[in-house]
């Protein structure tokens, strides 16, 4: 036998390919854990205080236009005027600037926050030294202020702002650059996955196959084997009991008659009613018994009825002989006329028969039993049924006759069943494919 069964190869299949899952699933999901990451922590944040830092530019320029229109001294009412707007403005510029703080992406670093910080401190702190110069009454002073420090200073924080706008751009592009490899490996790996699973059925579903094949080969060797077996010690088995049953009639048989004749013509010429003639007389009595018992035996063993007047003939007298043996009431019935049928099948057929009828009389605890013969031009169907004890819930003792029933059924291409008819009991069923035209052998 082959050293590895299929179980084994199908688990090391099943192992490679979970394996290959595993492997390809744990990937997969870091890959895709590290796009949430970077979809959510640097695409999704950058966007977000990119959004702020446009609200602070969108301040810076309203302060511009504020800055212009104080330092041009266009609007009717002084430059004091103006704080109320300003103070709104610092409000929502330092609310903007908290919130763009909390959002700052990784790229950024400390000291460039530091310089935001300090830019927009400083540009305050010029503003509330206008309010003061201004509210002395130095108009022409404060203006000069606006145009030099403030106006620098505004147009510091917005090109700090752009610059920090570009960053953020430039950071989300990257962002997109790195998920769209990260997909493109994930794809890759998708199908170098597929491959090797592919690659692991297709190697074990072939081992698999190549195995069966040769446990199948195999088998069938061995089963050729066996039924050549079979067939050949039922054959000298056969032959044996053949021997045998002419040896007994020949030779004992015989011998047993002739000692029969003797023992007449000296009995006969002996006094009547002499105590002599009485013992003779007794033992010739026993020589006939012998000798009616040898040809029974013979019978048994091998009917001459087989060879020379075929199954059919040779069912009927053995059921005649197996009623007078056992004492048993067999129903006989009959279907179709028979062809001849001789030798090889006959003898298997019969040999069934007499297993069938043997193992009622052994196992059934009745004493009935019901045979069926049906013949039909391509097969012929015995049936040997008794409604006793049955087959069912016994204890499976290693008998040999139901055995050699199969084994002879085999050997005739034929098919072998055992029943339960509905009255309870054994049914043995035979069917045997018949060679066109009679059997002749
Ligand atoms: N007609 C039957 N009714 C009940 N039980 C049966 C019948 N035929 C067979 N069996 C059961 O099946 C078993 C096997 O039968 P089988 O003919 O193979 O062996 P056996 O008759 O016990 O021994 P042997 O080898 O001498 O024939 C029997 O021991 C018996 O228990
Ligand atoms: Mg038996």
């Amino acid at each position: 036998m082959p050293a590895r069964t299929p179980t084994v190869i199908q688990l090391v299949g099943l192992g490679v390919t979970l394996g290959a899952v595993a492997v390809f699933s744990i990937f997969t999901l870091r890959q895709l854990d590290g796009l949430r990451r970077l979809e959510s922590d640097s695409v999704d944040r950058s966007r977000r205080d990119s959004l702020q830092l446009i609200r602070i530019q969108n301040n810076l320029t309203q302060l511009g236009l504020a800055l212009r229109d104080m330092a041009e001294g266009t609007e009717p009412y002084p430059i004091t005027g103006y704080k109320p707007e300003f103070d709104r403005m610092r409000g929502d510029l330092q609310d903007a600037l908290s919130v763009e703080a909390q959002l700052m992406p990784a790229t950024r670093t400390p000291a460039q926050q530091e310089m935001l910080n300090n830019t927009f401190a400083r540009f305050w702190g010029e503003v509330d030294h206008l309010w003061t110069v201004a509210a002395q009454g130095q108009t022409n002073e404060a203006r000069a202020l606006i145009r030099t420090r403030l106006e620098s200073e505004r147009s510091t924080m917005t090109t700090v702002i752009a610059r920090l706008l570009v960053q953020n751009s430039e950071a989300e592009g990257a962002a997109v650059q790195e998920i769209t490899a990260i997909y493109g490996r994930v794809e890759k790996n998708l199908y170098v996955l597929l491959a090797a699973v592919v690659a692991a059925i297709s190697i074990t579903s072939a081992l698999v196959i190549l195995h069966d094949r040769r446990v199948f080969a195999q088998l069938s060797r061995l089963s050729e084997e066996r039924k050549e077996l079979a067939g050949q010690v039922i054959s000298v088995q056969e032959d044996v009991f053949r021997n045998l049953a002419r040896e007994l009639h020949d030779e004992f048989g015989q011998v047993l008659t002739a000692v029969g004749v003797m023992l007449q013509r000296v009995e006969k010429k002996l006094p009547d009613a002499s105590k002599q003639r009485e013992d003779i007389h007794e033992v010739r009595e026993i020589a006939n018994q012998t000798l009616e018992r040898v040809r029974s035996m013979s019978q048994m063993l091998h009917p001459p009825v087989l060879d020379d007047y075929g199954l059919e003939n040779s069912i009927e007298w053995y059921l005649r002989q197996f009623e007078k043996q056992t004492g048993f009431q067999v129903h006989y019935e009959k279907i179709g006329i028979g062809p001849w049928i001789g030798d090889t099948i006959a003898i298997h057929v019969y040999r069934i028969l007499q297993e069938s009828l043997n193992n009622v009389v052994r196992h059934s605890g009745t004493t009935e039993a019901w045979v069926k013969v049906a013949y039909s031009p391509a097969s012929l169907c015995l049936e040997v049924e008794d409604h006793g004890a049955g087959l069912e819930g016994k204890p499976a003792r290693k008998g040999l006759g139901l055995i050699g029933m199969r084994e002879r059924a085999e050997l005739l291409g034929g098919q072998m069943e055992f029943q339960k008819p509905a009255e309870g009991g054994t049914r043995v069923k035979l069917v045997v494919p018949l060679p066109a035209g009679g059997v002749h052998e």
